[in-house]
C-alpha cells in the first residue's frame, strides 16, 4: 500500500496570507480602510498566550492593524463585558476575537452574545451558528473552515463522501459537520459516548478528529484512501522534563493507509489563523460596504 499525501497547512496557510495581504492593500490604496483585529485574552495561560500573539503577528505581518488587550486573571465579568461594548463601538474594530476557555467566573456564552455579531471575527454568536445552519450572510467559525480549505485542495469534490466527525465542540465539532453537509457529504458526528468508534471510523472517506485525547485514533480505524484531517493539538511529555506535539491521530500508523493526512504540527493550525484574517477582511469589507466578492476571492 502507498502511504498516505501528507498535506502541507503551512504552505495553504502562507499562499492564503499572501492573498489576502494583496486584499488588504488594495483595501487600503482604493478604499483607505485598514482592517482592524482585536484579540482579548483574560489570563496567563500559555498554550493561550502563544495563540494570543500568533494571531497578532500574522494580523500585523498582512497589513492589518491588531489591538491585543491582555487582561488579568482576576479581572471580573462586567470588566470584561464592558471592554466588549467599547470594541463593537470602536470604527477602527472590523473583528473582536475573545480566547477561550475564560476563567472560571466568567459566563462564557454571556460574553460571546455581547460581541456584536457583525464583529464576531469567530462565528460563535448564536445569530452567525444560525445562519450557518439556516444559510445566509453569516460568520463561520476559522477551524472548522480551515479543515474545509485543506479537504477541497487535496480531495477536491466532496460530494457523496461518507464523513465522520469526532468531536462535538461548539468551536469545531458542530460546525465542521454542518459544513461537510453544506459540501454534500454524509455525516456522522461521533463523541465520547458513541459505541464503536473504530468501526464508525473505518467507514468514513474523511475522518475529523477534534477530540483532544493524544494519538486516540489508530492506524486500523481508518478506512484505505481516507483523507484524515488532524485538529488535536495536544502536548505530551518526554523523558528528561521536555515534550512534544501530538494530534489526536496517532500519525505513523494512519499515514501508512490513508490517502490524505495532515501532520501536527504543521496542518490545521496554521490554517485556523490564516482563517481569521480572512474572517476579519471579510467582516472589514461588510462593515465599510465594500463589494463583498473582493473579500472572499482569498
Ligand atoms: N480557543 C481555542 N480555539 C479557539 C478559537 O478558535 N477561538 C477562540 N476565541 N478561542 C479559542
Amino acid at each position: 500500500m502507498t502511504r498516505a499525501i501528507i498535506i502541507d497547512g503551512k504552505a495553504a496557510a502562507e499562499e492564503l496570507r499572501q492573498d489576502i495581504a494583496q486584499h488588504v492593500g488594495e483595501a487600503r490604496d482604493y478604499h483607505h480602510i485598514v482592517p482592524g483585529l482585536a484579540v482579548v485574552l483574560v489570563g496567563a495561560d500559555p498554550a493561550s498566550q502563544v495563540y494570543v500573539r500568533n494571531k497578532n503577528k500574522f494580523a500585523v505581518e498582512v497589513g492589518m492593524r491588531s489591538f491585543e488587550h491582555f487582561l488579568p486573571e482576576d479581572t471580573s465579568e462586567s470588566e470584561l463585558l464592558t471592554l466588549i461594548e467599547g470594541l463593537n463601538d470602536d470604527p477602527a474594530v472590523h473583528g473582536i476575537l475573545v480566547q477561550l476557555p475564560l476563567p472560571r467566573g466568567i459566563d462564557t456564552q454571556l460574553v460571546i452574545e455581547t460581541i456584536d455579531p457583525v464583529k464576531d471575527v469567530d462565528g460563535f454568536h448564536p445569530y452567525n451558528v444560525g445562519r450557518l445552519f439556516t444559510g445566509g450572510q453569516g460568520v463561520t467559525p476559522c477551524t472548522p473552515l480551515g479543515c474545509l480549505e485543506l479537504l477541497k485542495r487535496s480531495v477536491g469534490d466532496l460530494t457523496g463522501k461518507r464523513a465522520i466527525v469526532l468531536g462535538r465542540s461548539n468551536i469545531v465539532g458542530k460546525p465542521m459537520a454542518q459544513l461537510l453537509v453544506r459540501e454534500n457529504c454524509t455525516v456522522t458526528i461521533a463523541h465520547s459516548k458513541t459505541l464503536d468508534l473504530p468501526h464508525e471510523c473505518r467507514r468514513a472517506d474523511i475522518v475529523v478528529a477534534a477530540i483532544g485525547q493524544p494519538e486516540m485514533v489508530r492506524g486500523d480505524w481508518i478506512k484505505p484512501g481516507a483523507a484524515v484531517i488532524d485538529v488535536g493539538i495536544n502536548r505530551v511529555p518526554l523523558p528528561g522534563g521536555k515534550s512534544r506535539l501530538v494530534g489526536d491521530v496517532k500519525f505513523d500508523e494512519a499515514v501508512e493507509v490513508a490517502g490524505f493526512i495532515t501532520p501536527v504540527p504543521g496542518g490545521v493550525g496554521p490554517m485556523t489563523i490564516s482563517m481569521l484574517l480572512r474572517n476579519t477582511l471579510l467582516l472589514c469589507c461588510r462593515q465599510s460596504k465594500i463589494d463583498e466578492g473582493f473579500c472572499e476571492r482569498p
